[in-house]
């Protein structure tokens, strides 16, 4: 079999922990509160929850498909299914965009990195200024750029050491105490003076303030969360097994990643609104409310510790997974030898993520008018992942015989399948599209 030299996933729950790992990371915890504070809060969330049912769930049931019915790589995968069309671009745009993105991903990795060392030096007391603590690391230069290439190698050296599958399994057991611990946190957060507003802004949605940009960031953001758009999930789908449940597989890892980030919002948001942290703070949003709540919690040192290790490790199994995509293709397609492609790519990765961290503050670096490490991230998750994500939804709707499809969902009823082929050809790349031409159009 051609999947057992990167080792395929062995069983059903193995492929749920590992697509589940992959998508479960920096993105729920980080990224989804802040963009949903400067995006207004409870519409924003109303619109992404659309964009991961409508769009999510079928471009991952695509990319599935595509990976295992060929069992390659993401550009070998399209090479094979259309022979001498271009489709094949799509994997190398998706290979750019997870060398682009794993070094912007390893710069905030980095920075759960710090915030263990943080946590273990204690740190976080109540009366500190987090807003100054984050701004001044981030900003540092030199130690947050020493922070973001530890993770790099973390990661190249789990991917080189081939401890893959130790990490899957023992995220089996962290990502759950990860849950456990967020609703721990949520439960204390409900507590707090300011959960009532907290909680308003997160869900009670004002639907008159919809507005372009936040549909834009949300399409972007279903991408991101779901390592749709980059190949990672035909990757990943190349080491599923034929006999398990592609469907299933994408619900249930589509659950837990909404529910995550759900959680984080809930933990977030009140203690955004009892410390007075700014909920349009941005990027460093995360680390200024939580640092405040771990100072006045009951075992605020041990949980804080803890919960930042989880968060790197959630980090750690997404960017294996972004790793993956390019590493796979330079193996097969190129036969270079795992270990020789692993450091290559962590090097190019590693030279992107150093100047997305410097243009934190340290240099002046910009990209589309914002920061390089802003730019880099809108390039991808809201322009190249949707992009892909369309490409890809739009080559199973139309050029996947539909027996294919049929087969490797396993769908006996006839009014499901219509339904689902429905929505994969028409709903989500429409409404993909539409949302992407006005974006690069610039009018939202
Ligand atoms: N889904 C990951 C997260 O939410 C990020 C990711 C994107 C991973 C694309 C792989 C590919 O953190």
């Amino acid at each position: 079999m051609k999947t057992t030299k990167m080792g395929g996933f062995s069983s059903k729950v193995g492929a749920i922990a590992a697509v589940a790992g992959s998508a479960i990371g920096l993105g729920n915890i980080w990224r989804f509160p802040y963009i949903t504070g400067n995006n207004g809060g409870a519409t924003f969330l109303f619109i992404y929850l659309i964009c991961i049912a409508l769009v999510g769930f079928p471009v991952m049931i695509a990319a599935f498909i595509i990976g295992r019915k060929t069992k390659k790589n993401t550009v070998g995968a399209f090479k094979e299914l259309a022979p001498k069309k271009p489709w094949f671009l799509c994997g190398w745009v998706g290979m750019f965009s997870a060398v682009v993105t794993l070094g912007f991903y390893s710069v905030v990795a980095g920075w759960s990195l710090k915030y263990i060392y943080l946590s273990i030096m204690n740190s976080f007391q109540t009366g500190v200024d987090f807003e100054t603590m984050f701004v001044s690391f981030s900003s540092s230069g030199y130690d947050a750029v020493s922070w973001q290439l530890l993770f790099m190698a973390l990661t190249a050296g789990v991917v080189i050491m081939g401890v893959k599958d130790g990490i899957e399994k023992m995220s089996k057991i962290l990502m759950p105490i990860l849950v456990i611990l967020l609703v721990v946190l949520a439960g204390n957060a409900i507590t707090l003076s300011g959960a009532s507003e907290g909680l308003t802004f997160l869900f009670n949605p004002d639907l008159s303030a919809v507005s372009g940009k936040a549909i834009l960031i949300a399409l972007g953001h279903a991408f991101f969360t779901l390592s749709l758009g980059m190949g990672t999930m035909i990757t990943y789908g190349s080491y599923i097994r034929d006999e398990d449940s592609l469907t299933k597989t994408a619900v249930q890892v589509i659950i837990a990643d909404t529910a995550v980030a759900l959680l984080a919002g809930v933990v977030i948001f009140p203690a955004a609104f009892t410390y007075s942290v700014e909920v349009t703070s941005g990027a460093g949003f995360v680390f200024m409310a939580l640092p405040a709540i771990f100072s006045e919690m009951f075992a605020g040192q041990f949980l804080s510790i803890l919960f930042f290790f989880l968060l790197a490790i959630a980090a750690l199994t997404s960017s294996i997974s972004m790793l993956e995509v390019p590493v796979a293709f330079l193996e097969q397609e190129l036969k270079i030898k795992r270990k020789w492609s692993v450091i290559g790519i962590s090097l190019l990765s590693g030279v992107v993520g150093v100047l997305c961290s410097l243009s934190n503050g340290a240099v002046d670096l910009t990209l589309f008018g914002k920061s390089l490490m802003d730019g880099a991230a809108y390039l991808t998750a809201s322009i190249l992942l949707p992009s892909v994500g369309l490409l890809t939804i739009i080559f199973m709707g139309y050029f996947i015989k539909k027996d294919v499809i049929k087969q490797q969902l396993k769908i006996k009823n006839e009014l499901f399948f219509s339904i689902f082929m429905f929505v994969a050809k028409v709903v989500a790349p429409v409404a993909t599209f539409i949302v992407l031409c006005f974006s690069v159009l610039g009018v939202i």
